[in-house]
C-alpha cells in the first residue's frame, strides 16, 4: 500500500523473491505498474482495501505509509486472519502521538530529549516561557512532517505555540502539544525489524530534509539520503540498538503494544550518545531507497517470519556497499507545484543505476509524466558513499522533465 518512492522499492524489492507470484499495489505509481498490478485505491481506504485484497486472494500485505496504520488497518485485516506487515494501531501510536512517544520512552529511561505534553495553551505558553531557546514545539499528531518547529526565541516558540493551539492550523493533530529541549549533534535513521519478542536491527541511513543545498530552505518528505551514515561505527551501532532501539520493542511489548513490522527511530547523534527524536511505524522516505537495495536476505522471508512471530530463525544480511539516492522534484515543491510534465532519459541512465518512482503516472499513450511533488528517487552502489555519490550525480542529468530541482550535495560529507 502506498504510491511513493518507498513503495516503488519494496516492491522491486520483493519482486526479487522466488516466493512472489503476482504483487498489486494500491495505488502505486508509473513506477510500480512495470512490475506490478497497481490498484486504484486510496491506502486510507480501508473498507475497499479489505475487498481487494480478499478478491485477489492476497497472502501478505505491505503498508508503506503511516495513515492506514494509525487508523487500524493491520488490525482490521488481522481480525479477518489476514496477514499484514505494519503494526496494529495500539502499537502505531508510537508514531500517531509523540506526546504518547515521550511518555513511554520516560517510562522506560530510553534516552530523549526532556519535555512536556500540554493539552492547555496557557499552561504550554507558561512554561515556553521559562524555557531557554532554541525550544522545539511538536504537535502531538500526524501531521505530514509540518508538525515540529524549531524556535530560535521564546517569541517565536509562542508564535509556533498559537499556531497549533489557537489557530489550530494543523486541525486535530496539535490538540497536544510536546515543549522539548533542542538537542544539538548528528542526524539519523535507525530500523529494526521486529516481530514484537525479537528485534533485528537494519542498516541506518541519513536524511536531508531540507529543500535546498546546505539544508536552507522549507522541510520537505526528504530530499535524498544514503547509508551508511559516514559517522556510523560498530560501537554506535551496538549503543543504538540496545540503548534505544530493543528497549522501545520491549517496552511497548510490556504495555501490551506489541510491535510487529519495522520499527524506525529518529536519532539524533548528541556528545552524551544517541538520543531518541521520535519513532515512526515504517520504513523512512527516501531512506527504503538507500538501505532496501543494500540487503541481501529476502525481504519477504523477513516479513513472513514476522507475521509468524518467528523472526529468530531468519538471520538478516546486508552487503557493506554504500547506497545514495537523490530525489528529483517538480518546481516549486513542497509549496505548490503543477504536474502532468513528461519525463525523459529514463531509460538513458547506466545499467546499475536504480531509478525509483514516486509522483508519477501514465500518461494517454504510456508515456511516464510527474504526477506529485517528489518525482523520482535515483539511487547509486559503490565502494564506498563518494564513489557511490558520484555515480548518481553523473547520470542524474540524463534524467529530464519541466521545472525539475534537486539537491547538489546529498552524501557530500563534510565531517
Ligand atoms: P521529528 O518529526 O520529530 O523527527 O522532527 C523533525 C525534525 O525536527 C527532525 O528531523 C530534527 O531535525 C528536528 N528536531 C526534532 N526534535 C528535535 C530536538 N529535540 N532537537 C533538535 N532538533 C529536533
Ligand atoms: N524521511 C523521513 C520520513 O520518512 O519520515
Amino acid at each position: 500500500m502506498g504510491g511513493g518512492g518507498r513503495e516503488h522499492t519494496l516492491v522491486w524489492k520483493l519482486a526479487q523473491s522466488p516466493k512472489v507470484k503476482e504483487i498489486y499495489v494500491a495505488p502505486g505509481n508509473a513506477g510500480t505498474a512495470q512490475i506490478a498490478h497497481n490498484i486504484d485505491v486510496s491506502p486510507t481506504d480501508i473498507p475497499s482495501l479489505l475487498k481487494e485484497a480478499q478478491h485477489h486472494k492476497i497472502d501478505l500485505t505491505v503498508v508503506g505509509p503511516e495513515a492506514p496504520l494509525a487508523k487500524g488497518l493491520a488490525d482490521q485485516f488481522l481480525i479477518r486472519g489476514m496477514q499484514v506487515f505494519g503494526p496494529a494501531s495500539r502499537a502505531a501510536q508510537i508514531e500517531a502521538s509523540k506526546a504518547f512517544a515521550k511518555e513511554l520512552m520516560q517510562k522506560y529511561n530510553i534516552p530523549c530529549a526532556r519535555s512536556a505534553s500540554f493539552t492547555s495553551y496557557d499552561e504550554a505558553k507558561e512554561y515556553v516561557q521559562q524555557q531557554k531557546p532554541p525550544i522545539v514545539i511538536k504537535a502531538d499528531g500526524l501531521a505530514a512532517g509540518k508538525g515540529v518547529v524549531v524556535a530560535n526565541s521564546v517569541p517565536e516558540a509562542l508564535e509556533a505555540l498559537a499556531s497549533f493551539m489557537v489557530s489550530k492550523s494543523l486541525g486535530e493533530a496539535a490538540n497536544q502539544v510536546v515543549v522539548e529541549e533542542f538537542l544539538s549533534g548528528k542526524e539519523m535513521s535507525a530500523f529494526a525489524f521486529t516481530d514484537a519478542h525479537t528485534a533485528v536491527p537494519m542498516v541506518p541511513a541519513c536524511d536531508y530534509k531540507r529543500v535546498y543545498d546546505g539544508d536552507q530552505g522549507p522541510n520537505t518528505g526528504g530530499m535524498g539520503g544514503y547509508s551508511p551514515p559516514s559517522f556510523y561505527t560498530p560501537e554506535l551501532e551496538r549503543t543504538d540498538f540496545e540503548t534505544i532501539m530493543a528497549p522501545t520493542v520491549k517496552a511497548l511489548h510490556n504495555e501490551g503494544r506489541p510491535y510487529r513490522g519495522v520499527l524506525y527511530g529518529g536519532l539524533m547523534i548528541t556528545p552524551n550518545g544517541p538520543k531518541a527524536l521520535e519513532f515512526n511505524a515504517r520504513f523512512g522516505d527516501p531512506e527504503a531507497q538507500v538501505i532496501l537495495p543494500r540487503l541481501k536476505t529476502d525481504l519477504l522471508e523477513i516479513m513472513l517470519a514476522i507475521t509468524d512471530n518467528e523472526l529468530d530463525r531468519v538471520h538478516i544480511d546486508c552487503t557493506d556497499d554504500a547506497c545514495v539516492g537523490v530525489v528529483m522534484a517538480s518546481g516549486g515543491y513542497p509549496g505548490s507545484y503543477k504536474t502532468g510534465f513528461p519525463i525523459t532519459g529514463l531509460d538513458d541512465v547506466d545499467k546499475d543505476i536504480l531509478v525509483f518512482h514516486a509522483g508519477t503516472k501514465l500518461g494517454l499513450d504510456g508515456e511516464v509524466l510527474t504526477g506529485g511533488g517528489r518525482v523520482l528517487t535515483v539511487v547509486a552502489t559503490g565502494k564506498t558513499v563518494a564513489e557511490a555519490r558520484r555515480k548518481v550525480y553523473a547520470n542524474l542529468p540524463r534524467i529530464k522533465f519541466a521545472g525539475c530541482h534537486y539537491r547538489k550535495d546529498i552524501a557530500d560529507i563534510k565531517d
